[in-house]
Formats: structure tokens, C-alpha cells, sequence
């Protein structure tokens, strides 16, 4: 063990940035900024990486086929915060209508996702009067996804498996892989509702662009109306660019540049955020919030056999009325995925919706399957939850 600084010795708390010198003589490398590559990458992983980056950023056009509706120009738009892939505070809308605890997407009115922005005032979609349930998505971090991608099934069902303490029982999101068209363990979205990059890559190119592509060819219609998207939309299907060197189509190379991006940096550990980590687990927040999980074998060694520190099991879990009353893959109204939380410094603000400016506010709004930790958490003296936020902080 180190020695401790007197100053940590006494008892009192240190300002997380100072902290890390204090432990050692010889400052640490400085930590990967987030955006990175993965570490160990070969000279031709780091090409499609670099590729896949200019196709995140590029802004399309009602020329290259934006729209006719849309949410906004390019992926990096919603997905800056920190560096490329990370979140944004953007958010996206969601409506359908709830029937005596039946939920509709009101798909033929253009539902779930709504587009707010269209290439003409004429094609814009509005939600419809039908709309009972109005929900706001935040943007989410993509810091890590391709460690996140390539953790077994068989540890999520293990997740699964495990006996219920505190009422927490969480659930596989049991859907299929738009990209494989195999059953999967749905674990991208705040529902778990995409699988694979591949299928979310696919899924953002239409529903957040209006990119049309080989996983995804059919044009949204405005609020359902094939008549206003037939005058608006010009350009052929499918309209995600093929790069003529490789093959690929800016889907695919989009989820390479996803899938090869490194976890967020964390924070050299003071003394308060270890103590703030015993805390954690001691409560009740890492029977969802699952510490780490390990890469099962994959062909990129980078990706291969690696501990993931993303603090999430992936399961779905009845959250109560902090659901957000949309139903979507696997997931009812009330459930939502476990938010993982590495990289929390970086992705304010928080929960579904963005309703919590700050992450002691996200975790006092948990309900549900999260109430006992919550609980407990309220309950701690006002050092003890500076330890548990410290400990959040530099995840
Ligand atoms: C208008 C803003 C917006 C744009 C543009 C956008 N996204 Fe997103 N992205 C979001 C939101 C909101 C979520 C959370 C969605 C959900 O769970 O329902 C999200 C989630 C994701 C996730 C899931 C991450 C995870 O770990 O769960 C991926 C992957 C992703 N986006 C990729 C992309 C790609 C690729 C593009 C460009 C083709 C793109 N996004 C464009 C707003 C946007
Ligand atoms: C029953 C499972 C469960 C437990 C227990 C739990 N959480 Fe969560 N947590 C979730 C889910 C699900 C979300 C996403 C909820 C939403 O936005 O609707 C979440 C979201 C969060 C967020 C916001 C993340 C973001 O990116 O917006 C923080 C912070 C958080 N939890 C911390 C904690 C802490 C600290 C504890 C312990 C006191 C805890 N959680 C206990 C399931 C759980």
C-alpha cells in the first residue's frame, strides 16, 4: 500500500484533480482523450477508424439524400460531448398512445420517433392529437461500444440468472438483429433495442437522418403520409454512399468507427472516491450497476478477452414511474436499460430524458426496481455521498 498524503491520512477531502500527484513522484501518463481509438489497434483498424470518423461527422444535405425528414445533419451533431461519440444534450422525441396500460407507437401516424425537422415546411411531421404519451430521449455516449458489443450473451443471461435481492430482477432484451436477422440480446438505446453498431448504425442513418440504407431502405413517411414523402423524396434508394475502394457503405463504416472507439478515460482514484466505490457496491447500486464484464474472443485483438468497466448489467428493469411509458423491442413502458456509467463526467445532463442537471439528482429520481439503494443512498451522512459522487466522477 502507498503511503497516504497526511492531508488524506486526517480525513479530509481532496479536490479530485489534485489528487492523483499526490500518490506518486512520477506523474502518470496522460490518460487517452475521449474519442480515441482503442489502444493496440493494427494499421488497418486505425484506417477504418479514421474512415469511419469522417462518416461520422460528414453533414448530409437534402442533395445526398437528408430527409425528407430528419433530426439533425450528421452523427457528431448529437454525439460531441468530450470528443467524437460522446453525448450531446440533444434530445429526440418519442409519442404513441397508451390504451388502458396497451401502448400503441401509432406507427401508421409516424410513430414512435418523431422527426422534427423536415427539407421542406411542407413534409414537416408534428406529433398527432392520438399522442397520449410524449417522451424525450437523450443523446448517449458511444465511448466503448464496441467493448460493450462483444461481451457474451451468456453474461448477460448470467445477469439474468442471478437470484433477485432487493426486488431487483433484471431481463434480457430478448429481440431480433435488424443486421444479422438472428435472435440477440438487444443492449444499445435506453430500451436495450439494438444489438449490434451495425443495426443502430442502419437504424441512426434513417430515423435520425433520413439516410436510407441496405439495413434500413424504406423512406419514413411524414406523420405516415406516403403521398408528401412522395413529392419530397428525390433521391434514389438506397442513399448511404458505397466507398468505391472498399466496398462499404457509410453504414458499415460508421459502426467500425464506433466499434474501435476507446472506453472514456477515467480519474486516478483518491481516497474519497474509494472509499465512494465501497459505498456503491455497499448499497445496492452494483446489483444493476454491474461493475465489469469481460470480451469473449474476437477477431480484433483489441476487442479480445478485455475487462470492461462500463457499471451496467444490460438487462432491462421496471424503474417504476421513472419509465419513460414508451414500449419498444423488449421493453415495456416501465422498463428501461441499466445506464452504464463510465464516462458519467462527461454526459450531463442525465437519465432518459435529461430531467437530472447533475448525477445526485439522477440517482434521487431512481424508482422502481432502483428504490432500495436510492433509499439508501438518501440516507448517507453528507461525506459519505461526496465519496459515492467522487467515485462517479472519475469512472
Ligand atoms: C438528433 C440527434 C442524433 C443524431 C443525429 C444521431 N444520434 Fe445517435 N443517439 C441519439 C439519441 C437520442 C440516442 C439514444 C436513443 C435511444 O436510446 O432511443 C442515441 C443513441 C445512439 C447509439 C446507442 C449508444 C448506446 O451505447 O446505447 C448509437 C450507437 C448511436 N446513437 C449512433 C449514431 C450514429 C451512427 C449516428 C449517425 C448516423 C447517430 N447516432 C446520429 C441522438 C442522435
Ligand atoms: C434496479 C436497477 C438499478 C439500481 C439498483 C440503480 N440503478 Fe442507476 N440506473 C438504472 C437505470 C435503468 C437507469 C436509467 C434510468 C432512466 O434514465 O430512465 C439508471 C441511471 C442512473 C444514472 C444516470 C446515468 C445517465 O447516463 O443518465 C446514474 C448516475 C445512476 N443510475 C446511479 C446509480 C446509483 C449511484 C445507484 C445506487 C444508489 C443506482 N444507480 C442504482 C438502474 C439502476
Amino acid at each position: 500500500m502507498k503511503k497516504l498524503h497526511p492531508l488524506i491520512a486526517v480525513g479530509l477531502t481532496l479536490v479530485t484533480p489534485f489528487a492523483p500527484r499526490l500518490f506518486s513522484a512520477t506523474p502518470p501518463p496522460p490518460p487517452p482523450q475521449p474519442g480515441a481509438e482503442l489502444a493496440g489497434l493494427t494499421a488497418e483498424q486505425s484506417r477504418a477508424f479514421r474512415d469511419g470518423l469522417q462518416v461520422f461527422r460528414v453533414q448530409k444535405t437534402a442533395a445526398t439524400g437528408l430527409g425528407p425528414i430528419f433530426n439533425n445533419v450528421s452523427c457528431i451533431v448529437c454525439h460531441s460531448a468530450g470528443g467524437p461519440g460522446g453525448a450531446s444534450p440533444r434530445n429526440v422525441t418519442h409519442f404513441g398512445r397508451n390504451t388502458n396500460g396497451v401502448f400503441d407507437p401509432l406507427s401508421t401516424l409516424g410513430g414512435s420517433l418523431l422527426q422534427n425537422s423536415a427539407i421542406s415546411a411542407a413534409a414537416a411531421e408534428v406529433i398527432p392529437r392520438q399522442a397520449n404519451v410524449i417522451a424525450r430521449r437523450q443523446s448517449t455516449p458511444i465511448f466503448g461500444a464496441g467493448l460493450i458489443e462483444a461481451i457474451p450473451e451468456a453474461t448477460l443471461l448470467q445477469n439474468e440468472a442471478r437470484p433477485s435481492v432487493d426486488g431487483i430482477r433484471g431481463k434480457a432484451a430478448r429481440i431480433v438483429d435488424i443486421a444479422s436477422g438472428q435472435n440477440a440480446i438487444g443492449r444499445f438505446g435506453w430500451k436495450a433495442q439494438q444489438a449490434t453498431l451495425l443495426a443502430f448504425s442502419g437504424d441512426a442513418f434513417l430515423n435520425e437522418m433520413g439516410i436510407t440504407n441496405r439495413l434500413f431502405p424504406k423512406e419514413n413517411a411524414p406523420n405516415g403520409k406516403a403521398a408528401v414523402l412522395a413529392q419530397f423524396d428525390k433521391v434514389a434508394d438506397p442513399e448511404a454512399a458505397v466507398d468505391p475502394v472498399t466496398g462499404k457503405s457509410e453504414v458499415d463504416r460508421a459502426a467500425d468507427f464506433m466499434r474501435l472507439l476507446a472506453p472514456p478515460p477515467t480519474i486516478a482514484p483518491s481516497a474519497s472516491s474509494v472509499a465512494g466505490s465501497a459505498i456503491f457496491r455497499g448499497i445496492g447500486c452494483a446489483q444493476c450497476h454491474v461493475p465489469s464484464m469481460t470480451t469473449g474472443p474476437n477477431a480484433i485483438a483489441a476487442l479480445s478477452q478485455k475487462q470492461v468497466f462500463l457499471y451496467s448489467d444490460l438487462l432491462l428493469h421496471d424503474m417504476g414511474t421513472l419509465g419513460d411509458g414508451i414500449a419498444q423491442g423488449a421493453a415495456g413502458t416501465r422498463e428501461m436499460k441499466t445506464a452504464p456509467l463510465w464516462g458519467l463526467r462527461l454526459s450531463a445532463p442525465y437519465l432518459h430524458d435529461g430531467r437530472a442537471g447533475t448525477v445526485d439528482q439522477a440517482i434521487r429520481a431512481h424508482e422502481g426496481e432502483g428504490s432500495g439503494p436510492r433509499n439508501r443512498y438518501n440516507q448517507l451522512t453528507t461525506q459519505q455521498r461526496q465519496q459515492l459522487l467522487d467515485f462517479l466522477n472519475s469512472i
